[in-house]
């Protein structure tokens, strides 16, 4: 007799709760960040022919040469720093913490923040030590830094502008743990078109810094494709755990052919920041709610009975997350991912009548 999953599959993993995507068939989809608008016609159809070209009988082009040389330009890598592709960035959580784990290894995050950073931990084994944040959802500086000094974690990661609150984190405050951190400090940009503000320039300052991108919530989410960055002596060593082939063709031709047409891209995002404007105004003039300042393609946001009127946008075919009961800080919480202005106004109504209900 063979033994069960629960004999054979670690106890650690048998006892976690997964990543749940929930079927979003026919609703307004506002729950994931992703850029609501397509490419435009002329540029899927130079896709299209490119596609039709590619060779998908071969392996892709492992070094993803091309591709690098495009990433370095549109991301203004400096000179002398390293790129490391991964199938979306949450591929390159993991490349770190593979390569980090060793036994009693420490991965430190603040809370709350992106959870793929405490489950992708929790399955290269590391422990993971999560630091609450302020009320206001900044940084407490003195009990990270007490924190890095008691569990001198190998990796801590931030994200900048953070998710779910979509502020970004006070530079210094950045800095200053940078400079204490006894590892890695991975800075995860991921909405940064609709923030602005970087660490890249930073790079050449502080050895122990690596800086992570995606072009997901630019308006490639379904390419799969994240980009970590920083000195070779820290990513040749990344770099051996990656997966040979992790960024497949199809990915590397259109990845390619889009950063060719930056524009249209930080187009769409200047168009969602407007957007994202007319939502934080408009929800500030809801009864009862408290909305947050955001510098991502979300907001977040506090009502009373946030279940309540969760299900009732579902209940009329709109899509967000519900972040109440994951954190402590996120109680009656919310949080809406900047739509086009039709999907905007379909969900301020369904907001009206659910909280009216
Ligand atoms: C802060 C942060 N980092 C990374 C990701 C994942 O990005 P990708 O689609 O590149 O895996 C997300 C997705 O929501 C995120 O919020």
């Amino acid at each position: 007799m063979p033994k069960s999953p629960d004999e054979i599959i670690r106890e650690d993993i048998g006892a976690l709760n997964g990543y749940t995507v929930p079927d979003s068939t026919g609703m307004v989809k506002l729950d994931a960040m992703e850029n609501p608008y397509r490419l435009p016609g002329t540029l899927r159809a130079s896709i299209a022919r490119l596609v039709e070209q590619a060779a998908i009988n071969r392996y892709p082009d492992a070094a993803a040469a091309e591709l690098k040389v495009r990433l370095r330009d549109a991301l203004g890598v400096p000179r002398n720093m390293e790129l490391l592709l991964g199938n979306g960035s949450d591929e390159l959580i993991q490349t770190l913490t593979l390569a980090t784990a060793r036994p009693g290894a420490v991965v430190l995050g603040v809370e709350p923040s992106f959870v793929m950073f405490r489950l992708i931990a929790a399955f290269a084994g590391m422990r993971y030590v999560g630091v609450e944040l302020r009320e206001d959802f900044q940084l407490d500086a003195e009990r990270v830094l007490s924190a890095m000094v008691q569990h001198e974690p190998a990796l801590v990661f931030l994200a900048y502008p953070n998710n779910p609150s979509g502020n970004l984190f006070d530079e210094e405050l950045v800095i200053r743990i940078i400079e204490a951190a006894p590892g890695i400090v991975v800075l995860d940009e991921a909405y940064h078109a609709f923030a602005g503000k970087t660490f890249m320039h930073r790079l050449e300052r502080h050895s122990n810094l690596l800086v992570m991108r995606t072009v997901s919530k630019l308006g490639l989410a379904g390419i799969r494709l994240g980009v970590l960055i920083g000195p070779g002596e820290w990513l040749k060593q990344l770099e051996k755990v990656r997966l040979p082939y992790n960024v497949n063709t199809l990915t590397q031709v259109v990845a390619c052919e889009v950063l060719q047409h930056g524009k249209v891209l930080t187009d769409q995002a200047a168009a969602i920041k407007l957007e994202r404007g007319r939502l934080l105004r408009e929800l500030g003039r809801v009864p009862g709610v408290t909305a947050y300042s955001s510098d991502a393609n979300f907001v977040l946001f506090r009502i009373n009975h946030a279940e309540r009127v969760f299900d009732g946008l579902k209940k009329r075919g709109v899509l967000i997350r519900s972040l109440h009961g994951s954190h402590r800080l996120l109680e009656n919480c919310l949080r809406v991912t900047v739509g086009t202005p039709d999907e905007n106004t379909a969900f301020l109504a369904a907001l009206a009548h659910a909280v009216a209900a």
